[in-house]
């Protein structure tokens, strides 16, 4: 994969003009034969790994959507910039190229400094002297001793990495100043995704989700592409009703995950996150962001959202960040990296003025665990190698010409599904298509086909991978723990079946293939089985890791 680095922002605006579509993005550079295998020696392999997708070897498939995370095919830029890696063992060079990737990307707009750069090609830099007076304490990477005295910037191998530190570091603060009362805490969000949530439920933190209000409104398939509603917004009236109800001082974060990955990947647009913001001030509350699409989110505030096309997505992700007080991110998703996550507050902010005390420092605390998890701080778990390829992918994530490969490609996926008849959420998310389950299972005359305890989305991936190669993520039911959860937690579910795009991976044809395939399994979704947790129903995150059983139905045996 080779980025197109000579084609700028504005360019491609330009030469967009003129032709009336996107530029390419890139060019293949290294690619990857697919092996073909048939549905027998699939339905064998299903048998021989508890039809759980996650346990079928990725070798046997045709094309991959299980996730996103960790899936992309990074440029030709981050592989230059792995070979400059230092693997020292404190402060490897990389570790200020990521400090200062971090501050360009989240903080500087159009005003990058671009140290990376200079350190791939081995230009004497500045990176290890101490730091200048602009960036000595304040936003979300500290520098110098104020890095020791006051850390606020971790390294992880991942984003749970980083969400296991900042929940359990809230859990230990909350239960200190609950002075023995077994006080119940609740987190409102516009959506959790599945790990994170497990993260607060470990901490004793009740999630909540709080959809937007239109998210189940129908959306005009003419309008795609031409307009946006922001599905991935949070209810903001609900917000103010559960802050009111469950008491300010019980709600330690208001959390936005950018884009709304379990809301369908829909994005959130920059109002929401600024009203967000008026209403974490109002109630002292910190506004936290999920940042793992930040990129894909900017892009659609870029596109559709009023006032912002003519800013460039550097700017975008600045005014988007300037309003949270601190966030995670999973780097393996817009970060385009293989692995790498980070966990990043604003010195001085109101998370850190909430949560630090004068006997201990919030970040002295957090970088505690980091260091009895991940390692020295300067490389979190990370190899040099995998830090360059994220102070890198930053920048290569961020770029106009990707993004709009990116959500063209996804929306390509959705539309041609939508036209084969196959329901899926509409507008098109930013990271994946989703198909509308309980929709998926509705007969022609407008009835249920299974009850919702049926998990007729996992037996849908099920088909998917026997008949057609094709591997997709069930995130309903079945991940969301239907069966466990009580009347209340279950309004929070969408049943959902995710098919991922990964990253400067696939090829329209990889598309229409699977939209045909989706198309004929649509068609033929009476023969498709229910199923049942034959291991490890009450397993935490289980859908990574239990045993399941199909049931065909009567006449359909696989
Ligand atoms: N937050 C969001 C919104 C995510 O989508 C994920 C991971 C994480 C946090 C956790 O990050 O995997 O680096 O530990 N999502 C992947 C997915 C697994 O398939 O959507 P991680």
């Amino acid at each position: 994969m080779r980025s197109n680095l000579i084609v700028c922002n504005k360019m491609e605006k330009a030469i967009r003009g003129d032709v009336g579509c996107p530029v390419p993005a890139f060019t293949s550079v290294v690619v990857r034969g697919t092996h073909c295998t048939t549905p027998e020696q699939r339905g064998e392999m299903l048998k021989r790994t508890e039809y759980n997708p996650f346990s079928f070897p990725a070798g046997m498939l045709i094309v991959d959507y299980l996730s996103d995370s960790g899936s992309s095919a990074m440029t030709d830029v981050q592989w230059a910039a792995m070979f400059r890696a230092d693997e020292s063992y404190g402060r490897n060079h990389g570790y200020y190229a990521l400090q200062d990737a971090v501050r360009d990307i989240f903080e500087r707009g159009d005003d990058q400094k671009r140290l990376v750069e200079k350190v791939i090609i081995d230009q004497p830099n500045d990176t290890w002297l101490p730091p200048t007076e602009e960036d000595k304490r304040g936003g979300f990477v500290n520098s110098g001793k104020y890095q020791l005295e006051h850390p606020n910037f971790f390294i992880t191998p991942q984003g749970r990495c980083a969400e296991n530190i900042l929940y359990s570091t809230l859990r230990e603060i909350l239960t200190e100043r609950s002075e023995g009362k077994d006080t119940r805490f609740v987190i409102p969000s516009n959506g959790w995704f599945d790990t994170t949530e497990a993260h607060a439920r470990n901490n004793k933190i009740q999630p909540v989700n709080l959809f937007a209000p239109n998210f189940n409104d129908p959306f005009d398939p003419k309008d795609v592409g031409k307009k946006n509603t922001f599905k991935g917004d949070i209810d903001l009236n609900r917000l103010v009703e559960l802050i009111e109800k469950e008491g300010p001082a019980n709600v330690p974060l208001i959390l936005l995950t950018i884009t709304n990955n379990t809301g369908a990947g829909q994005p959130v647009s920059m109002k929401c996150m600024k009203e967000c913001s008026a209403i974490s001030k109002k109630y002292g509350i910190p506004l936290w962001y999920d940042a793992a699409r930040f990129a894909e989110n900017a892009f659609f505030i870029y596109k559709y959202e009023e006032g912002y096309s003519t800013k460039s997505i550097p700017e975008i992700v600045k005014e988007m960040f300037s309003y949270c007080d601190g966030f995670t991110l999973s780097a393996k998703k817009d970060g385009l990296c293989n692995m790498g996550g980070i966990l990043t507050f604003r010195d001085q902010g109101m998370f850190y003025q909430k949560y630090t005390s004068p006997e201990r420092d919030l970040g002295v605390r957090m970088k505690e665990k980091q260091i009895l998890m991940y390692g020295n701080d300067s490389y979190g778990a990370m190899s040099g190698r995998d830090i360059m390829a994220l102070a890198t992918g930053l920048y290569q994530t961020t770029r106009l010409p990707y993004l709009e490969h990116r959500i063209a490609q996804v929306q390509s996926l959705v539309m041609k599904m939508h036209d084969e008849g196959v329901p899926v959420i509409l507008p098109p998310g930013g990271h994946a298509a989703f198909i509308d389950v309980n929709k998926f299972f509705t007969t022609e005359d407008g009835k249920p086909m299974m009850p919702i305890e049926d998990f007729a989305g996992v037996g849908l991936t099920i088909e998917m991978i026997r008949r057609f190669g094709i591997r997709a993520c069930e995130l309903g039911a079945f991940a969301f723990e239907w069966d466990l959860k009580t009347e209340e937690e279950r309004k929070g579910i969408v049943n959902l079946v995710r098919l991922a795009v990964t990253r400067n991976t696939l090829s329209e044809e990889h598309i229409t293939y699977t939209a045909k395939a989706m198309g004929l399994l649509y068609r033929e979704r009476h023969t498709i089985p229910k199923v049942v947790i034959t291991r490890g129903k009450n397993l935490k995150l289980r859908h990574f890791q239990s045993g399941l059983a199909p049931i065909y139905p009567e006449g359909f045996k696989e």
